[in-house]
């Protein structure tokens, strides 16, 4: 497809790519087009690492990393903004998938209401 040749050699983080979301389903078609690296970003390497296997299996030159992500909390946010800074030189497309939604009421770690707070 000609628009994947627009992520060929690019950095792309991905947020909330778990196994069977549509994160993963973005990451897998993302690296049909040969990025350079493919960041992805989540609480759960268990749920994340499925991903990165099928990726490497089908792409080995797109470079793969799980960073450890928790939206809920602004200190996590940071902790994995400074893990990035020190994987890439640069992020060229950022896709902002992890949500919850729907969730019982709750409160993150900063106060805010879950839901709100996390997506
Ligand atoms: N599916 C739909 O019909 C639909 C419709 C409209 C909009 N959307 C939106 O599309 C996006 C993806 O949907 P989906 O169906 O693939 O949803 P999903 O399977 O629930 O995936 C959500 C992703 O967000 C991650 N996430 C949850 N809490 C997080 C946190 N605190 N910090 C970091 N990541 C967190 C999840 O990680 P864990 O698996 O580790 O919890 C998961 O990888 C979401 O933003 C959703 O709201 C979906």
């Amino acid at each position: 497809m000609p628009e994947l040749q627009k992520v060929k050699g690019r950095t792309i983080l991905i947020t909330g790519s778990s196994d069977g979301g549509i994160g993963a389903e973005t990451a897998l078609s993302l690296a049909a087009g040969s990025p350079t690296c493919i960041l992805l970003a989540g609480p759960s390497l268990p749920k994340i690492q499925p991903v990165i296997d099928r990726i490497s299996g089908a792409y080995p030159d797109v470079e793969t990393q799980f960073i450890p992500l928790d939206l809920s909390s602004q200190h996590a946010i940071r902790e994995a903004a400074a893990d990035i800074n020190k994987t890439v030189q640069s992020i060229d497309i950022l896709i902002n998938n992890a949500a919850i939604m729907a969730c019982l009421l709750a409160k993150t770690a900063d106060g805010i209401e879950s839901q709100f707070g996390t997506s």
